[in-house]
């Protein structure tokens, strides 16, 4: 009797106790909690090594805590300047602000021209945020600037670049001694079907680019040459020779005629299970990496951005697309089914022309901000891998994927059920999937924010130099035969302002400027 009245008076107290310190720090109100600038976070290559990262935006992250350090998940508004010197007078710069669904923030800026004595002040409420200002030792130098600072293991180094990539070291088994010497005029041969293939010969040589392409559709090739020559610019590439296909599809299959020779070594974009192709970030992922702030409005911080809240979204999956795969007209088909499961039509017809008036009719693009209307998002192959997925991943909603041999160069480190939820490459238990989904609304919740923070840990846009840097520094190893500008080749120029900034600690001799 005695315990029992001491038990409940334990109880009481600590009722008390608790319901008073709710008052006090509004406990389960997130609304009233106040971000204490000491305990919040600021990281991220923008404020940690502007100098030494040069990158087109640069970008760093804020966290919100509050006094007892907890994350705060509420938007909230910065302040943010950037201090510095140019020879133009003050540091003049673009300055973007993207609030994400947590309550955390990327900022990122863009420089107009090579800054020092740089100082980056990050305020909420007037008060600096932890470690700000920032004091920025050596300069910020514009990304358009032909400044490269010493050779690829330098820099590799510098910026703290992950030392090895198994999608690398798989590639490159079969190419331990390239010898372009007997290769080169066969691989030529070999691909010579200027209706269907298109691709490029390139050499680089003392950090100069050179290539010669064959084919019809020889477009894309600027892709390659903007990511080599802004390689170009932070670090002296390895001398190399390499072949680059243009196409959709691999080309090196596996199991073909047996080549006295092994298989060629050929970069392609989408790799396949039946291929030797060495796989490159999309040029998709690129462009949108070297465009960051420039022409391109998608990209992977700016598809961070707030949407509708997860409690707000609709409960159901969502997919848009062109008409590039037989799946694709079935997962059509698959929402006139479960209307309540699915969200899929189709924006463009072109393979399946004939079709259309059974899976049509076809509906306006929205942009992918709208798609996160929506908790659940298709993945379904297009022509090879949907170069969408990266995008997906990095957004408010959780991905459903479907099972393919195709990929891209960073598929190999994602794990089903973690970073994304599988379903059968005929989509035959799609809508079970989505049902799963349905029914365990936390466990979704969590693979979205694994998926997120996959993003953020491998595929921002210094993550997408870094892979190219240390694919083409291994690559460059194996190469045996001598590296020579191929006759035919043209060289492709740096842009024009490339030449027209002061560098320090430039490593190559002055007459190669
Ligand atoms: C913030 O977190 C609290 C507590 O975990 C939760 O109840 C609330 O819904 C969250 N708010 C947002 C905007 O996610
Ligand atoms: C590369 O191939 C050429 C032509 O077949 C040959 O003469 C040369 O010795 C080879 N080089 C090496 C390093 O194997
Ligand atoms: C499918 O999604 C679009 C875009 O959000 C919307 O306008 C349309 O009403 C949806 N259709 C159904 C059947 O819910």
């Amino acid at each position: 009797m005695e315990d029992r009245l001491r038990l409940r008076k334990y109880v009481l107290v600590w009722l008390l106790i608790v319901l008073h310190s709710c008052y006090f720090a509004s406990c389960g109100n997130a609304a009233d909690r106040a971000v204490d600038p000491k305990n919040s976070r600021v990281w991220g290559p923008g404020v940690e090594m502007p100098d030494r990262a040069t990158l087109p935006a640069r970008y760093f992250f804020i966290e919100p805590r509050d006094a007892d350090n907890q994350k705060i998940n509420e938007s909230q508004k910065y302040d943010i300047h950037i201090i510095g010197q140019s020879r133009f007078g003050s540091c003049r710069y673009r300055l973007n602000q993207i609030d994400r669904h947590d309550g955390s923030s990327i900022v990122r800026y863009r420089l107009a021209e090579s800054c020092s004595d740089v100082t980056i002040h990050v305020r909420h409420n007037e008060a600096h945020l932890t470690g700000s200002p920032f004091a920025i030792p050596g300069t910020l130098y514009s990304e358009q600037c032909y400044c490269p600072q010493g050779s690829v293991e330098e820099w590799l180094e510098t910026v703290g670049c992950p030392a090895g990539d198994p999608q690398i070291d798989m590639d490159l088994i079969p190419f331990r001694a390239i010898n372009f010497s007997s290769l080169r005029t066969r691989m030529i041969q070999q691909y010579d079907k200027p209706g269907s293939i298109s691709h490029c010969n390139y050499v680089i040589l003392r950090n100069q680019v050179h290539r010669r392409c064959y084919g019809q559709h020889t477009g894309f090739s600027k892709f390659m040459d903007t990511i080599l020559l802004s390689l170009a610019r932070k670090f002296t590439l390895p001398d190399m020779e390499m072949f680059v296909n243009l196409g959709d599809w691999p080309l090196v299959k596996k199991g073909g005629p047996s080549r006295t020779t092994g298989p060629y070594p050929i970069f392609s974009w989408c790799g396949s299970d039946d291929t030797f192709d060495i796989v490159m970030p999309t040029y998709d992922i690129t462009e949108s990496t070297l465009e960051n702030m420039g022409r391109v409005m998608l990209d992977m911080l700016s598809v961070q951005r707030r949407g509708l809240p997860w409690a707000d979204k609709h409960a159901k999956a969502f997919w848009r697309g062109r008409d590039a795969r037989r799946e694709r007209l079935e997962l059509v088909a698959l929402s006139r089914r479960y209307p309540e499961l699915l969200n899929a039509s189709l924006t463009n017809f072109f393979f399946f022309r004939d079709e259309e008036s059974e899976f049509g009719p076809r509906v306006a693009h929205i942009s992918m901000h709208e798609f996160f209307d929506y908790r659940y998002q298709v993945n379904v192959d297009g022509t090879v891998a949907a170069y969408r997925l990266p995008y997906l991943l990095a957004g408010s909603s959780v991905v459903l994927k479907q099972d393919s041999f195709y990929y891209e160069h960073f598929y190999r480190k994602l794990v089903p059920m973690r970073h994304y939820i599988p379903f059968e490459a005929d989509l035959s238990n799609l809508v079970q999937q989505i049902e799963w989904a349905r029914e365990n609304d936390e466990k979704a919740r969590e693979i979205r924010d694994n998926a997120n923070a996959f993003i953020n840990a491998n595929l921002l846009p210094l993550d997408i130099y870094c892979y190219h840097a240390l694919l083409f520094k291994e690559y460059a190893k194996y190469i045996v035969s001598p590296i020579q500008v191929q006759p035919g080749m043209e060289k492709i120029e740096q842009p024009e302002e490339a030449y027209h900034c002061p560098c320090e600690r430039t490593t190559l001799p002055r007459d190669e400027l």
